[in-house]
């Protein structure tokens, strides 16, 4: 097989796909205050057009893909989307990224479509930081879709926790206590100082380090375990069923040549970097009629500029052409 490798030699194995720019949260992070212009209809994908996006990529070694959003499952259609993926040849994974409101509603069509995993975006256990940080008042609900994933026989079902000085640092170690009993895997997040999280400031971050300080206060040492393919460093408390892993995009300065993967928007460009302000236009072409032999070679030509190590920091300017909501984290 041809694989797919970058100018530094990093195959890409990995795509993140954000469906829809649409939520029903309002993380303050991700989205302005006063609110936010959705893309207009007829220039978000068609599940047609991520199909034969994927399809190629899959011919060329792509094995995993990540749906995200906005939020994935508020796109009408989205499980017969799915179903289709799990159909390509050569896809071994397909996860999907939720915040979880939908997901006792749906863990189960989920589960029978065959998603691999789910990841759940969850920063606080408090009602009240819940309602102030997405703006919804609707923990509750995420519980449940929790448990649903759970009971569906989700195992593990990985919870991404953005960590934010100042509003859940006094949670940390409640959320690596949820790896004690049931198979559930915690990850922080550092905060990346882009789009909306900008305003946030640098001393809003809590780097990873910081994070498992607090942990080992309260629970003693972790052990530390192998790599999966992901940037994730993984670790388990003494004694724990589920793992802690750490998202350290500004602290861990080999995340970069770890990475494996590109996004894709929700209006159809490819984003080779989370972290770099740099995007391809895939849909225009495809619309336009664009081969399948040409539409791979764009491919390849997005893959060949992905840069090798990204430019963010503490105090970086944030501004990106797409909101987080676009791109899907
Ligand atoms: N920094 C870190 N994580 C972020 N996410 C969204 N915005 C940011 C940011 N600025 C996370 C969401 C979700 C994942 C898709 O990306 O909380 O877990
Ligand atoms: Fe929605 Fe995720 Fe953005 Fe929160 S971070 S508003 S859940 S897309």
């Amino acid at each position: 097989m041809k694989y797919l490798v970058d100018k530094y030699s990093r195959r890409i194995r990995y795509i993140r796909i954000s469906v829809t720019d649409r939520c029903n949260l309002r993380c303050r992070y991700c989205m302005p205050v006063g609110g936010i212009q959705w893309l207009p209809h007829d220039s978000i994908m068609r599940y047609e057009e991520f199909l034969r996006i994927i399809q190629i990529c899959a011919k060329r070694g792509v094995e995993k893909i990540r749906i995200t959003g906005g939020e994935p499952l508020v796109r009408r259609g989205i499980l017969g989307f799915l179903e289709r993926i799990k159909a390509i040849d050569n896809i071994k994974e397909l996860t999907l990224t939720t915040n979880g409101l939908l997901l006792g509603g749906l863990a189960k069509d989920l589960r029978s479509v065959g998603i691999d995993r789910v990841n759940i975006s969850l920063d606080t256990l408090n009602k009240d930081k819940f309602v102030y940080i997405t703006r919804v008042d609707a923990l509750d609900k995420v519980l449940s879709g929790i448990e649903n994933a759970l009971s569906e026989g989700f195992a593990p079902v990985k919870i991404n926790v953005v960590a934010i000085k100042g509003f859940n640092d006094e949670e940390i170690s409640s959320f690596a206590r949820l790896t004690m009993d049931i198979p559930i895997d915690v990850r922080f997040i550092e905060l990346m100082p882009i789009g909306c999280a900008s305003k946030f400031g640098s001393s809003s971050v809590m780097k990873s380090y910081e994070i498992r300080q607090l942990i080992e206060r309260s629970f003693g040492e972790m052990e530390p375990l192998a790599p999966g393919l992901g940037p994730a460093q993984v670790f388990r408390l003494p004694g724990a069923r589920g793992k802690v892993g750490f998202i350290s995009p500004l602290s861990d300065n080999s995340f970069c040549s770890r990475c494996n993967r590109i996004r894709l928007t929700a209006n159809g460009y490819l984003r080779p970097c989370l972290l770099w302000d740099h995007e391809l236009d895939i849909l225009g072409p495809i619309r336009r009629g664009i081969t399948d032999q040409a539409l791979e070679e764009l491919l390849e030509q997005g893959i060949m500029s992905k840069p090798g190590s990204h430019k963010i920091s503490y105090n970086y300017s944030g501004r990106t052409i797409s909101l987080m909501n676009e791109i899907g984290g």
